[in-house]
């Protein structure tokens, strides 16, 4: 009891849903089905989350590689996307959820970016938990768009090259002004970042689990923050 008392709850959680293809086939149903239950999982997950104190929660939905799918399950994926932004505005507002999209949102389709503009400046006055959905996200994409604006700025004479330190980077990332997330936790058995928050992830602590995404429950999310709590985190400094 003791131990659960002085549990540590990370402060950024964030998770590489990954398995729902693997779910559905188990299943016998279209891969689109295990998306569908995996969409499912996530608002259940933000919930469970936001009760055991986890500020941030962030989210790889679709990455910048999963162009190359079917377009039908392309279009499946995007869909259920497009609806949790076109209805979710009541419960972030019940639940004070601040949304915020990560990834290149200029490619997707008007609406869709209309729908998340519309979100993320309906909740970002909420104080409640952080909720960040990567969306056409690569890490090597959002470095790639952050050197661009770094040099923009160098030429336009408002940055001297010399003066950028990694808190300028951060800061130029899509994730500025979110701490790094404390603990990943990556589903169905691979152990991959996958081009997720590189830069961010530098010192979190990675947690895979066999488990997948559209069966993953709070028992899950209490399994990884209780390994997390039996991780030491040193940083490259010593043991204390
Ligand atoms: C990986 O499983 C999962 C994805 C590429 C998509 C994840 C998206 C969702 C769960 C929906 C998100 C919805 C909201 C509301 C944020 P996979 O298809 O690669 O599975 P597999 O490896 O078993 O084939």
């Amino acid at each position: 009891m003791a131990e659960q008392a002085e549990r540590k709850i990370p402060q950024h959680v964030a998770i590489i849903m990954d398995g729902n293809g693997r779910w559905a086939k188990k299943r016998g149903l279209p891969r689109t089905m295990g998306h569908a239950q995996g969409a499912k999982v996530v608002e259940q997950i933000l919930e469970d989350a936001d009760h055991m104190g986890i500020k941030y929660l962030t989210v790889y939905a679709f990455s910048t590689e999963n162009w190359s799918r079917p377009d039908s399950e392309v279009k499946a994926l995007m869909n259920l996307l497009r609806t949790y932004m076109k209805t979710s505005l009541a419960k972030c507002a019940k639940n004070n959820v601040r949304i915020r999209v990560i990834g290149d949102r200029t490619k997707l389709d008007d609406d869709l970016q209309k729908a998340i503009a519309n979100l993320e400046e309906n909740t970002k006055s909420n104080t409640g938990i952080g909720f960040q959905i990567a969306i056409n996200y690569g890490a090597r994409d959002e470095m790639r768009r952050a050197v661009t604006r770094l040099c923009e700025k160098a030429k336009e004479g408002t940055l001297d090259p010399r003066d950028i330190t990694e808190e300028t980077i951060s800061d130029s990332l899509d994730t500025a002004g979110i701490p790094d997330p404390d603990l990943l936790i990556r589903t169905c058995g691979e152990e991959r970042l996958s081009n997720f928050l590189m830069w961010q992830l530098s010192y979190s602590e990675l947690y895979f689990t066999d488990c997948a995404w559209p069966d993953f429950t709070k028992q899950e999310l209490e399994k990884a923050v209780d390994a997390y709590n039996h991780r030491e985190r040193r940083y490259g400094g010593l043991i204390q």
